[in-house]
């Protein structure tokens, strides 16, 4: 079922995390706010009934923060990646140890890539993004390894956007939260889906975590829409992980 976690592991940013990789222009990121953020971040998981493991940041790996895509994991396997980016390459290393602490592990191999960004999960189907940094060799790997533990998979091109999920979210196992340039992909015929507004396209990254959506502040438009439909909501400021990239569903890794 979408959205319904016991554990999520989190990393906290290092103080050189306004190094990674970032297409923001603009003021650079605060750290010391960062640090709030991402504890504020935790702090609305472990509300929400999710036992949260919480990793020291990375030395040498600006971007390992963004810990959600360097595995993909379902309730038998977990799928160690290999980042797209030749920067993030090795912050998978490091996640493999702690993953197998609860589940088998399986991995993308050379040439596939994938970022965990890139995958959605909807139900027990998982759309896969290629991408940038998800390559079809990658998107195939990983599907052949889901179809094996029980799970569908469709491969999608990914338009604007760093990832897949900077542009769908699953909000429930029947409804789709997407920017407007996706609402009639025919990848995504089979869901409901609600539209965030031209302009607050950020605010797809939306996270559904055991009933509750935690949602980026600042979007009234998808605030609106979303109370409308009686989800309860959690607003997060994730303003900094914003200007590297980043947002609430890259920010863990749930499972
Ligand atoms: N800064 C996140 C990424 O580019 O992967």
């Amino acid at each position: 079922m979408s959205g319904e976690f016991k554990t999520a592991i989190v990393r906290r940013p290092g103080p050189d995390f306004g190094t990674g990789l970032t297409t923001a222009t603009g003021e650079p990121p605060d750290f010391e706010k960062a640090l709030e953020q991402h504890r504020a971040y935790i702090e609305a998981l472990a509300r929400l009934g999710v036992d949260v493991v919480e990793l020291d940041a990375l030395s040498r790996f600006p971007d390992a923060y963004f810990v959600e895509d360097t595995a993909v994991v379902c309730e038998t396997v977990a799928v160690v990646t290999r980042p797209g980016a030749e920067e993030r390459r090795g912050e998978e290393e490091s996640i493999e140890p702690v993953l197998a602490r609860f589940r088998p592990i399986e991995r993308i191999g050379s040439p596939g890539t994938v970022d965990g960004g890139d995958v959605l999960e909807v139900g027990d189907h998982f759309l896969i993004g290629v991408s940038d940094r998800t390559n079809e060799e990658g998107a195939g790997q990983l599907g052949e390894i889901l179809s094996r533990h029980g799970k569908t998979w469709s491969a999608m091109a990914v338009g604007s956007g760093l990832h897949l999920k900077s542009s769908l979210a699953a909000l429930d196992d029947e409804t789709l939260l997407v920017t407007p340039e996706y609402v009639n992909r025919q990848e995504l015929k089979a869901w409901e889906k609600v539209v965030v507004e031209t302009g607050e396209e950020y605010a797809a990254n939306t996270l559904a975590v055991n009933g509750t959506l935690l949602v980026p502040a600042g979007y009234p438009g998808v605030l609106r829409k979303l109370e409308a439909r009686g989800f309860p909501l959690v607003v997060l400021d994730v303003s900094e992980a914003r200007r590297m990239d980043g947002g609430l569903s890259c920010m863990s890794l749930r499972f």
